[in-house]
């Protein structure tokens, strides 16, 4: 059974065809989920993901149900392994948005329904997905393209990262200590034949850079170490003199919810250069390319 975790679930040809079924009319991609249904479970807020994941089922002629992480109590009411499987009874997939990566492992080890990675503390799949499609759309294509991140290397970046250099573009991070990609990070992208050049200072990272992306300096779950964060980021905001490091060509990204003053002034954010609402309705084209793709690979038909 084939799931999505993380971009390295996929070969690069696997996610050129993904990335193909994404740009694809929604009426040629038929109705694979017709009277099924597609769990979307959420232990974290969400705005573009659950709307773009459920739209996309309805599209591909599913029905999505939503289930707060509450009401199923992932290892409090029951273990992981009992929900997937419960789930399984009735949905031909389990899109999950979880604090513990290993959580969507120990589901999709058991085979029993494709799982989907809607966010957890170590990825951001179908944000990655979401973001080539939106560079292909504004700059023509990945290859050859510096994608240069700012600010916290998280589960956002990771994603990215893989999805770039899978695509033939070159990912910089230019992060403070502390919050650059871990060795078994940086493994895990060589593994996957990508690599990606770590910046001390956000002003060299962005010379030459196509794309100027940045996220949360405080993900969800991570709301107690605020204050600390908000003091270690400091001089990584991507403002207007960053902007202009790498010059008026580049176009600005932001997976959102952005901070407007945090890590990203307003000015960039809302001015020329960004690609944040472009970027934010392709959430909906990636959702529905992949769960497309997933229902082909599984024979969901
Ligand atoms: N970018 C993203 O995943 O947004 P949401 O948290 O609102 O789903
Ligand atoms: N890194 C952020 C992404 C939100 C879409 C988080 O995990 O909260």
């Amino acid at each position: 059974m084939r799931h999505l975790l993380e971009i390295d679930d996929l070969t690069p040809d696997e996610l050129g065809a993904v990335i193909e079924r994404c740009e694809a009319a929604p009426e040629t991609l038929g109705a694979p989920y017709a009277g099924r249904g597609v769990a979307c479970l959420f232990e974290k807020p969400s705005a573009r993901t659950r709307n773009s994941t459920e739209i996309a089922v309805v599209q591909l002629g599913g029905h999505p149900v939503y289930i707060v992480g509450d009401e199923v109590g992932i290892d409090k009411r029951e273990t992981a392994e009992d929900i997937a499987r419960t789930l399984a009874c009735y949905h031909h997939a389990i899109c999950a948005r979880v604090f513990r990566h290993s959580v969507l492992e120990r589901m999709a080890a058991l085979d029993v329904a494709p799982v989907i990675n809607l966010l957890s503390d170590e990825g951001h799949p179908l944000q990655a997905i979401a973001d080539v499609l939106t560079i292909r759309a504004e700059l023509g294509s990945v290859e050859g393209k510096v994608v240069t991140y700012v600010g916290d290397a998280n589960n956002v970046t990771r994603s990215l990262a893989l999805a770039v250099g899978y695509l033939g573009g070159t990912t910089r991070v230019a992060s403070p200590s502390g919050y650059r990609f871990s060795d078994r990070d940086l493994d895990r992208l060589t593994l996957a034949g990508v690599l990606v050049e770590s910046f001390e200072h956000a002003g060299e990272a962005l010379e030459g850079a196509d794309v100027v992306y940045t996220d949360t300096w405080v993900s969800m779950g991570q709301e107690a170490e605020r204050e600390r964060r908000l003091r270690d980021f400091e001089g990584f905001c991507v403002d207007d003199r960053l902007l202009s490091v790498a010059g008026p060509r580049a176009v600005f990204m932001h997976c959102l919810p952005a901070h407007r003053g945090e890590e990203v002034a307003a000015s960039v954010l809302d001015g020329p250069q960004s690609r944040i609402w472009p970027q934010a309705a392709n959430r909906l084209r990636s959702a529905r390319g992949v769960l497309a793709w997933i229902a082909e690979q599984n024979g969901i038909a």
